[in-house]
């Protein structure tokens, strides 16, 4: 169990609560990652808050003006109030679809479920790992991940997680997945794989991703069973030329009868509305028939009804409605290019650091995030930081530091470095 969840029952024991807790409730507790870190840094991050994993602007969040102005747009009652279907407005759910195949042309012609509406990203995961992971089944997450996972694969699922090094010699470590699936118990695999990662920044490249379709065909050309869940909650953030702008759920769609792909992704950070809780569901299999993708929706809204009924009315429609503006694409755009000329400083100025082996940054390319391996312990620099710069980051497991590029304004990126690496030099 948990220390945190331990802690917790101990103040609960002798208490009527603590009686009636489930084996579930015995276990839960609020975990001191991400949340509480930021938390930490709003109160004392004076100068920069590079922990935010949202974009903002001269501490405003960025948002798409055609969304925005769905506000003052004089939307009727019925608009706002009436409970949402369970799997989320039709409309939406198609119009999301037409976007994930423009922007995924691989996708043009093939069938898929038509994505179905979660509360936010976080949701997809959880409602659909509720659908295939049971009770010590294992779930192969690379040592690179967003710790939500932690409460979701372990906590509620009671599942085992099986790592891999998402990097190997400062390369992505396919090999090291291929040899992770072949060491798991039984045909049935399943995978996450989430691209731009957080919290190291990283997309595969085109040769990358096509090397990560064939070797996971070859596993299933050979018996395995694999479920590969696409978290592409950064999907459209790619920064390089060389970069696989498309997502493997689609490069993985209709290869294999043995592969079944999962794609969870969510207006969350791809169209700016964070606090919206849109995400969507979408699934697909080689063969798999009409009858076979409205069944797996119907599971799919059964576990949402008797989890959060429905999904949010007034978020859908001004996502919609946004998403149907003549300029919206373009608005949409802009908001990228500010955070790609962000990442573009960024990788400038760092090259000036370069063979300081205080602070090593990992390979990043995409997304919000980018991340160093330190020399000492990157809690105690983050503390450093906190207490004697007002400087917000994030510690990961120790050994990690994660940088915000996405809420550092571009005018301070050079000076955030900076007073970074120079605090790295004070503590290590
Ligand atoms: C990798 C990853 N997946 C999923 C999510 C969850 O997104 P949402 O806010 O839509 O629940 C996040 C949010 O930070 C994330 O970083």
């Amino acid at each position: 169990m948990n220390p945190l969840a331990k802690e917790l029952n101990e103040i609960l024991e002798g208490s009527i609560a603590d009686v009636m807790l489930s084996d579930y409730g015995k276990r839960m507790y609020f975990p001191k990652g991400i949340i509480s870190q930021s938390a930490e840094a709003k109160k004392k991050a004076t100068r920069y808050n590079a922990t935010i994993g949202i974009a903002t602007e001269k501490n405003e969040a960025l948002y798409i003006p055609s969304i925005y102005d769905g506000f003052s747009n004089g939307l009727t009652a019925n608009d706002i109030f009436p409970y949402a279907p369970t799997a989320g407005d039709v409309n939406l759910r198609k119009a999301w679809l037409d976007e994930m195949i423009l922007k995924n042309p691989n996708l043009e012609g093939k069938k898929t479920s038509l994505p179905v509406v979660t509360s936010g990203l976080t949701h997809a995961i959880s409602i659909a790992f509720s659908l295939f992971l049971d009770e010590g089944d294992e779930i192969i997450v690379p040592d690179f991940y967003w710790g939500n996972y932690n409460l979701i694969f372990t906590e509620q699922r009671k599942a085992k997680n099986v790592t891999f090094s998402l990097f190997e010699n400062g390369k992505l470590n396919i090999e090291g997945l291929s040899r992770t699936i072949d060491e798991c118990t039984g045909d049935k695999v399943s995978l996450i794989l989430n691209f731009p990662n957080n919290p190291t920044g990283y997309t595969p490249t085109v040769d990358e991703a096509e090397k990560i379709v064939s070797m996971l065909v070859s596993k299933a050309e050979a018996g395995k069973k694999l479920l590969v869940f696409t978290d592409d909650a950064y999907f459209g953030l790619f920064f390089e030329e060389d970069v696989c702008r498309e997502s493997l759920f689609s490069l993985l769609s209709d290869a294999h009868e043995n592969i079944f792909t999962v794609k969870g992704d969510a207006a969350t950070k791809e169209e700016m509305v964070w606090g919206f809780r849109v995400g969507f569901l979408t699934y697909n299999s080689k063969g798999m028939t009409e009858a076979q993708y409205e069944a797996l929706v119907q599971k799919t809204m059964g576990a949402i009804r008797g989890n959060v009924s429905s999904c949010s009315k007034p978020a859908q429609t001004l996502l919609l409605q946004g998403m149907k503006s003549p300029t919206y694409h373009q608005e949409k755009k802009s908001g990228i290019a500010k955070i790609q000329s962000r990442y573009e400083v960024i990788k400038k100025v760092l090259a000036t650091y370069e063979g300081n082996d205080d602070l090593l940054p990992l390979p990043f390319n995409s997304g919000y995030f980018m991340s160093f391996t330190c020399k000492g312990d990157s809690e105690v620099l983050r503390t450093h930081l906190l207490d004697n710069y007002g400087v917000g980051t994030i510690s990961i497991k120790g050994k990690y530091l994660r940088l915000a590029f996405s809420s550092t304004d571009i005018e301070n990126i050079e000076e955030l470095l900076s007073i970074v690496y120079k605090a790295a030099g004070e503590v290590f």
